[in-house]
């Protein structure tokens, strides 16, 4: 707070009482603001109880008060922000900033002025000084999103903060120094870009001191009713909507289907089912899982278009096991449940079919374990 002379005016008294009270406004705001963010990211805002979850939420625990720079590896939509925030507001910086930045948003020159900040007149455009993540982030935490999409030039500049701590605004001279712990998520394998030219392999090694891998949904469907149902109460509270839950049949189709969007998709299809069901529950018919299905006339859609030229049988069911497949994202075994063979058939149709898998996903024949 402030001092007053002793003869004092009026005026002068009163704008400092102002000040005063406004501060404590701000300060309170802030409290409820950080207090709300925090909520947030409580673990018991994690929904499932699966090992594989509680695996991951161990190691979050471990790091979470120390400063090691963590890498969270996971297919889209598998909880690689939320995870990143339960590390930020579990740890001793959770009363600063927790600043994200999706580095496959911006080209290099936007990443690095979103990152590191400008001076005035850096290039064209930057009309006004403008402070850098890095420096919003100071205290606090940063998370890299999409880290793998940085150009060479962004990664040398993120390696020298992770090692010296410092850094230039675009177009300035002086150097900063700032207290960051970075958290870095990519759904891309970083390891074998190093192999391939296109990451630095320093860098690779600092931020992944501890690295996170996030399971898919499809790996841990034990989760599945836990969180349909926390969705279902979320979306029939956003909407106003009274309803019981998820009709058994329709838990069925959920847990069958393979989730090759994760949890973000489970998320986007009980939304949607929630809109459209009138009834008590959400029946099967509601859930329009992963709608491939093209033309459609008369009675049901038409599952395969055939060409007036005719095509082979064989053809159609090649297409049918490499659709089913992308699927799955290439697991052999969920690919067979979904067209209901056994792993058997199908490791018997991808060979005489010649169905080839994209290098990056190995085809292991599924009677093994
Ligand atoms: N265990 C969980 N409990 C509750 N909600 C979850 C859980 N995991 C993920 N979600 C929700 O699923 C959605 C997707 O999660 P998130 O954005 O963290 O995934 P991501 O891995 O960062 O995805 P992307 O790679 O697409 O960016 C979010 O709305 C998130 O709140
Ligand atoms: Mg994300």
């Amino acid at each position: 707070f402030d001092y007053v002379q002793k003869p004092f005016e009026i005026e002068e008294m009163e704008v400092k009482i102002e000040k005063a009270l406004e501060l404590r406004r701000m300060r309170n705001e802030l409290d409820y603001l950080r207090h709300t963010q925090n909520d947030i990211y409580e673990f018991d805002r994690i929904v499932g109880s699966s090992g594989a979850l509680a695996k991951v939420l161990g190691v979050v625990r471990k790091v979470a008060k120390s400063n090691t720079t963590v890498l969270i590896r996971g297919e889209t939509g598998t909880g690689k922000e939320l995870i990143a925030g339960a590390i930020h507001h579990n740890s001793l910086r959770a009363s600063r900033n927790f600043v994200r930045v999706n580095c496959a948003a911006l080209q290099e020159n936007l990443l690095e002025s979103e990152l590191f900040g400008h001076e005035k007149g850096a290039f064209t455009g930057a009309d006004k000084q403008r402070i850098g993540r890095f420096e919003q982030a100071d205290g606090g935490s940063l998370f890299l999103d999409e880290v793998g999409d940085m150009s060479p030039s962004t990664q040398a500049k993120i390696l020298r903060v992770l090692q010296e701590h410092e850094f230039e605004r675009l177009g300035g001279t002086r150097t900063l120094k700032v207290d960051v712990r970075m958290i870095a998520a990519t759904n891309r394998n970083l390891a074998g870009m190093v192999a391939a030219g296109s990451f630095r392999e320093d860098l690779y090694y600092r931020l992944n001191v501890v690295s996170i891998d996030m399971p898919p949904l499809r790996e841990r469907k034990d989760d599945i009713p836990a969180l349909a149902d926390f969705f279902v109460r979320r979306f029939c509270g956003e909407l106003k909507k009274r309803m019981d839950g998820i009709h058994p049949d329709a838990l069925k189709l959920l847990l069958r289907y393979n989730w090759p969007g994760n949890i973000r998709e489970l998320e986007n299809a009980i939304e949607r089912a929630v809109l459209l069901t009138e009834g008590s529950h959400i029946t099967a018919d509601d859930l329009r899982l992963g709608e491939v299905v093209t033309s459609g006339d008369g009675e049901g859609p038409a599952l395969v278009k055939i060409p007036p030229t005719g095509i082979a049988l064989e053809e159609i069911e090649k297409r049918a096991l490499i659709e089913a497949l992308k699927m799955s994202n290439w697991v052999q075994k969920d690919a067979a449940e979904l067209l209901s063979i056994s792993p058997r058939v199908i490791n018997y149709k991808i060979k005489t079919l010649g169905i080839e898998f994209p290098r990056s996903r190995r085809y292991v024949p599924v009677a093994e374990n």
